[in-house]
């Protein structure tokens, strides 16, 4: 989804702007722009498509300045064309705007401003905020400008991330935020704003975040914060570990490839045990649990479904999980006996957010899983655990996945020893596992012709089925979401038992059938369900850890064994990998999938 940069300092601001643009072209965008204030003037360019068509462009070499703002527009309100992208001017072109979410009221706005004698050159909802500015700049005898963007933000219904330049307080980037992200990266006689924190992760790693409907003043040397009533504030700085290198492809062809190969370690790294030592919820709390809801969207969710089984498994509670769209909407049960944890690797995401708002004020606990030191989510939830996965840049999530269920695996051992419900054995038995995963995944890694093979034979067809029981199911729904998304074959996961209530009519000859099968108590019943797949014509492939007769598959993908709870960490890796090369085989762009968006900070 949309991405910002801002930059104040001594140096060439595009240089630093495109820059940061490009480092945010993972989270999916349709046109690019960026404007300087160059002297007492704005100089804006903009364009229709990639980040490199502004570098192209033959009007850069005019656009000059040390202060500006940029912008990457994923499509809401308009279509993707110069015209509609950001940023956004009023009509005087003193104000120029850059804008992330949804101005819900831009209609009402706009008439009011066209009654007014505005006039609009965009279809956006976005170019209502700089004539609104300017509107109120007036009103207020052409003084404060400052104050002029609290009044226009105030007007405002919907989320929005706000950079606003203007030729009323040269030298200075005001920024504002409500529901969507940004953060100040400080430097040293210079100062940094963006969306996400890689984009400016080479200048600096010591970052400000900004809270709801506050807003910031930057100048190179300094920065100011406000409360929503212009009250000076303080923020404390934060530091980000992350690697600058993290966010680089090293020798990688792409983003994807780099991180379903760097799984080993951030699986490891994240059961490290040091994890969880921020959260302390006590035994008597969780005895006195009902229940427990896991909230999330896409990926996450998936993480989420193969949680459920290791929590009502290792705690005997029962654990529901929610997509984050639907569960905001409706009138969930939980109260003050439900524990409702958020899954989110961006901790950005507009409706994960909004359901944790909607648990809380019922009276929930809430926990929220994240990548993302300071981002949104921790700044609404009671608690906060990390996984450590680095920055991950593909859109479709890998290293994020497999980190989840090791960190939601950790939680769920640690409620198990303070409940007591199951057999210690149980719990030791999966603890010893931990140390030996990372090596467990390098041996699946290794295996990638097989799996380049198989995708090279199921690029043709036009479905592809993922099957499992238990928690097999939970990855084979995971498996689809992979496949689709980047290779764009439609592709569906079902619960191996479920197939004979209707969709084994879509099994015809040369159909593939992807099978994960680890689950040692379900075996058999696992292999009759392919069979019966196998005898209506389909393509058979299966992943598995158990011993059964690979004669009767097409391709079998033999994993090393593992308990059964943590079976998904590696299971999901050929999965992953056979999407990987079928997008490849199709020249896809791999990291940048069609329509879609690393973050969706819109609902
Ligand atoms: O940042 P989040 O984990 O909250 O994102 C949730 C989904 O948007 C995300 O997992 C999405 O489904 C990915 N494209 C999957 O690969």
């Amino acid at each position: 989804m949309c991405g910002i940069v801002g930059y104040v300092g001594n140096k060439s601001a595009k240089e630093i702007l495109l820059e940061g643009l490009l480092k945010l072209e993972y989270r999916g965008y349709d046109s690019a722009g960026f404007a300087v204030i160059n002297g007492k003037n704005i100089e804006c360019l903009k364009c229709k498509g990639r980040v490199k068509n502004l570098k192209e462009d033959k009007k850069i070499g005019s656009v000059i300045g040390n202060l500006g703002i940029a912008h990457t527009r994923w499509a809401t309100h308009g279509e993707p064309s110069t015209r509609n992208s950001h940023p956004h001017l009023d009509n005087e072109g003193k104000i120029a705007v850059v804008h992330n979410g949804i101005i819900e009221n831009y209609v009402e706005l706009k008439n009011f401003l066209l009654e007014r004698g505005y006039a609009f050159l965009s279809d956006t909802d976005t170019e209502v905020i700089p004539n609104l500015i300017d509107y109120y700049y007036k009103l207020n005898g052409n003084e404060n400008f400052l104050k002029a963007v609290k009044q226009a933000t105030d007007e405002l219904v919907g989320s929005y991330a706000l950079e606003i330049i203007s030729t009323h307080n040269l030298g200075e980037i005001i920024i504002t935020r409500k529901d969507s992200p940004l953060v100040i990266g400080k430097g040293v006689g210079e100062n940094y704003i963006c969306s996400d924190v890689p984009a400016v992760l080479s200048y600096t790693n010591v970052f400000y975040y900004l809270g709801e409907r506050e807003f910031a003043v930057i100048t190179k040397n300094d920065i100011k914060f406000y409360n929503n009533n212009l009250e000076s504030i303080k923020k404390e700085e934060k530091i980000v570990d992350w690697e600058n290198s993290a966010a680089d492809k090293g020798n990688f062809e792409d983003y994807m490839l780099k991180e379903i190969f760097e799984q080993p370690r951030k699986v490891e790294d994240t059961f490290n045990i040091e994890n969880l030592k921020s959260l302390d919820l006590p035994k008597e709390y969780l005895n006195d649990l009902n229940k427990i809801v896991i909230v999330a969207c896409g990926t996450a969710k998936n993480a989420g479904t193969v949680a459920k089984n290791v929590f009502e498994n290792l705690c005997r509670i029962e654990t529901l999980v929610e997509v984050a769209s639907e569960f905001r909407y409706r009138n969930p049960i939980i109260d003050n006996k439900t524990l409702a944890i958020f899954i989110s690797q961006s901790g950005e995401t507009a409706d994960t957010i909004a359901a944790l708002k909607l648990a809380k004020s019922k009276g929930a606990k809430t926990l929220a899983v994240t990548n993302v030191k300071g981002s949104s989510i921790t700044r609404e939830a009671d608690y906060s655990v990390y996984t450590l996965a680095g920055p991950e840049i593909a859109v479709a999530s890998t290293k994020a996945y497999t980190s989840q269920i090791a960190l939601l695996t950790l939680l769920a051992i640690d409620f198990a020893e303070k409940l007591n419900r199951v057999d210690s054995k149980i719990i030791e038995e999966l603890r010893a596992e931990l140390p030996n995963i990372g090596s467990k995944i390098n041996f699946i890694l290794e295996n990638k012709e097989l799996y380049h093979n198989i995708a090279k034979d199921i690029i043709e067809n036009r479905d592809v089925f993922f099957i499992g029981r238990g928690i097999d199911y939970a990855v084979a729904e995971e498996g689809a979401l992979k496949l689709k998304e980047i290779s764009y074959i439609h592709a569906e996961s079902y619960s191996s038992g479920e197939l004979k209530h209707g969709p084994i009519a879509l099994i015809e000859k040369g159909v593939p059938v992807i099978g994960i099968i680890t689950d040692e108590d379900l075996v058999e019943k696992s292999v009759s369900n392919m069979q019966e797949v196998i005898s209506r014509g389909a393509k058979s492939i299966v992943v598995t850890n158990q011993e059964i007769e690979s004669d009767n598959f097409d391709y079998i993908i033999n994993i090393p064994k593992i308990n059964k709870l943590l079976s998904p960490i590696l299971s999901v890796i050929p999965l992953q990998l056979i999407s990987y090369y079928a997008a490849k085989e199709k020249s896809l762009d791999v990291d940048k999938p069609r329509n879609l968006a690393k973050s969706v900070t819109v609902e």
